[in-house]
């Protein structure tokens, strides 16, 4: 049985899908063996997330860094996410999950990129998950990019530099209709951001499992959850709620 969230769910959860190649070596396998698990993952996972009730989903697929790898993982990873659009397209129609794809469009393989605009106008109109790709994805890029087009408005006699505030500086940003992450997941052990949503994720919660991404299943992201809404959120500000009372001194490194 599925564990119970009862109404406090994160209405963004971002998930660095890491660990694929240690997981397929741990078994002798070439690492696109990992590749290809962690695309069944992908499936269930958004699945989960429809049913739990979350409005978004980010999930980070390629990284402007990932480009360094060798070519045979490279082209393997983006015949897996042309596999994985061509697959889901229309099931992802069919359970009103929107796709919304950032990152680098201009460096992504032709055929792939036809894929995602295929996808991406199919499910426009959808209005139950908003599942967002980051794919050739860069939080330092986008951030460069930003200041690019807030420059050119000022150069441009647009935008006075009194007036931009964070709002000017989300509006330029791709994730700018998207609420910021209330939670982040990363899986394999790694606690490293790995330079994704650098803007976005200012008061996310981050949550590091020990899981490889081909070994997590929805009962995971649901414990995720669960852990999510034991934390206590404050923002900068007080919050005096279920405070977790400590006697003594317990931390130890
Ligand atoms: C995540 O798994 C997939 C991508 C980064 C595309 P990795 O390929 O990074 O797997 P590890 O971290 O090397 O085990
Ligand atoms: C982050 O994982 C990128 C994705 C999951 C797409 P990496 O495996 O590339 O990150 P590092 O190199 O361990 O920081
Ligand atoms: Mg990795």
């Amino acid at each position: 049985m599925s564990i119970y969230l009862g109404s406090d769910i994160p209405k963004h959860i971002a998930i660095i899908m890491d660990g694929n190649g240690r997981w397929a070596q741990k078994q002798g396998m070439a690492r696109v063996f990992g590749h290809q698990h962690g695309a069944t993952r992908v499936k269930e996972v958004v699945e989960e997330c429809g049913h739990i009730g979350v409005d978004f989903l980010s999930l980070y697929a390629f990284s402007e860094e990932n480009w360094s790898r060798p070519k045979e993982e490279v082209d393997a990873l983006f015949l897996l996410l042309s596999n994985y659009l061509r697959s889901e397209a229309s099931d992802l129609h069919k359970n009103n999950v929107k796709v919304i794809v950032i990152g680098q469009r201009e460096r992504i393989p032709t055929e792939c990129v036809k894929l995602i605009d295929y996808v991406e106008e199919l499910t426009r109109n959808n209005d139950g998950l908003k599942l967002v790709l980051a794919i050739s994805y860069s939080g330092r890029s986008e951030l460069v990019e930003c200041c690019k087009s807030v420059a050119e408005r000022v150069a441009q006699g647009l935008l006075s530099p009194d007036l931009i505030d964070h709002n000017v500086i989300e509006s330029f940003l791709p994730t700018a209709d998207i609420p910021d992450p209330d939670l982040l997941i990363r899986t394999s052990g790694e606690q490293r951001i790995s330079n994704f949503f650098l803007w976005q994720m200012a008061y996310t919660e981050f949550l590091f499992v020990p899981i490889c991404w081909p070994d997590f299943s929805g009962n995971d992201l649901r414990q995720a959850i669960q852990k999510y809404q034991a934390r206590n959120r404050k923002f900068g500000g007080i919050n005096t709620e279920n405070l977790p009372v400590k006697e003594g001194r317990e931390d130890t490194l």
